[in-house]
């Protein structure tokens, strides 16, 4: 196994105390951080890093969430559920909690925010990576001409995982299994999903029975799992979490985009819209329609997913509750701005503190091994 891909990186001394102080300031009843911050410094000096106290790593997450500048769903970070899974390294085990964290998370529709903290990076032992960027995703096949079956984002998982021999399906929404790599250049593994860990819901519109026709569905937890976690100067690599659904990241986005199920003129033909030019909104027309049906749908599922106007509210209060707090909220408006009817939402109307890409507990794009 060629070792030299990828050394980690020892854990830099600055981000720990900084972390610590950080973590004694904002609780109350953790008293002065020097024996800890000395302990800390001490174990780097001797082993090239260090171990959080579950009570750290916990509060480390969460504000890795609260820090997220295009999440737009932050009111609830201290809510995150924490689970502690460092002493989880294999890829079988693993693969084992990623489908817990999925049913943990579901909770019979009523989503819960959850995030599972694998190993880190130590120094010379590299934690093992999930390959999949969501726990949860529809496999995408390429026809030959240019066209796709499935989700075009879930093309390059499913060639990987065709590749290592999972058969693949010819659906459009064939969950595609968990692609786990214990090791750098190491074979990955797959997993398939389990059924009780993927809770779907069929697409169905409130005004137009012809909708369910269209056999569209999607899943209910929406868990990041392509991201580091980094913490005091710790990197987690595999350390998946979720939220809940907001309906626009559906309904606008991934049915709607050219590049993903590209709906809208399907919707449109079936709404008998005049499709002849763009100025008869025809797309705008549809994309309401579909928005109105993913909201639809999971309400009348019992799946927890909120609307943009709603959330957009719920942020700004974030924002407010924030800098009561003495915080700032540093927010990406590009992000933050939902992708349909952004004008009729509070968020639209006002600018945000600047994103500091040094800022620290964060969820980072995960770098390559
Ligand atoms: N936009 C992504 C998707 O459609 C999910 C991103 C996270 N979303 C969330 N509500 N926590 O799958």
């Amino acid at each position: 196994m060629p070792t030299s891909l990828f050394t980690p990186a020892f854990t830099d001394p600055a981000q720990a105390r900084a972390f610590i102080e950080q973590f004694h300031a904002e609780l109350p009843g953790t008293g002065d951080p020097a024996a800890r911050v000395h302990e800390v410094l001490d174990e780097i000096e001797r082993t090239g890093s260090y171990r959080h106290t579950p009570e750290e790593l916990a509060f480390g997450a969460r504000v890795a969430w609260r820090n997220s500048a295009r999440c737009i769903g932050r009111l609830y970070w201290r809510s995150l559920v924490v689970r502690d899974l460092r002493e989880v390294s294999s890829a079988d085990e693993l693969a084992e909690e990623c489908f817990e964290h999925l049913r943990t998370a579901t909770n019979g529709g009523r989503i819960r925010p959850v995030i599972s903290v694998f190993a880190p990076d130590r120094p010379g032992r590299p934690a093992p990576r999930i390959l999949n960027s969501q726990l949860v995703r529809y496999a995408g096949y390429p026809d030959g001409s240019g066209g796709w079956t499935g989700d075009p984002a879930g093309g390059q998982l499913a060639a990987r995982a065709a590749d290592l021999g999972w058969k693949p399906g010819e659906g459009r929404f064939d969950v595609l299994p968990l692609l786990v790599q214990e090791r750098p250049g190491e074979r990955p593994q797959w997993f398939e999903l389990p059924d009780d860990t993927t809770l779907e819901v069929p697409l169905s519109h409130p005004d137009h029975a012809w909708f369910a026709e269209l056999g569209l569905r999607w899943y209910a937890v929406p868990a990041i799992s392509d991201q580091t976690l980094e913490i005091g100067g710790i990197r987690y690599p595999a350390a998946p979490f979720n939220g809940w659904y907001m309906g626009t990241e559906i309904g606008a986005r991934n049915l709607a985009d050219a590049d993903r199920y590209d709906l809208l003129a399907e919707v449109a033909g079936r709404l008998r819209l005049d499709t002849s030019h763009d100025r008869t909104l025809w797309k705008d027309r549809a994309l309401v329609e579909l928005n109105r049906a993913v909201l639809h749908s999971y309400q009348e599922a019992g799946v927890t997913m909120s609307d943009h106007h709603t959330e957009s509210e719920r942020f700004l209060k974030h924002v407010a509750q924030e800098r009561r707090l003495g915080r700032q909220t540093p927010a990406d408006w590009s992000w933050i701005v939902p992708p349909v009817s952004g004008g009729v939402t509070p968020v639209f109307h006002r600018y945000y503190d600047p994103v500091d890409p040094e800022l620290r507990p964060a969820f980072l794009a995960r770098e390559p091994w």
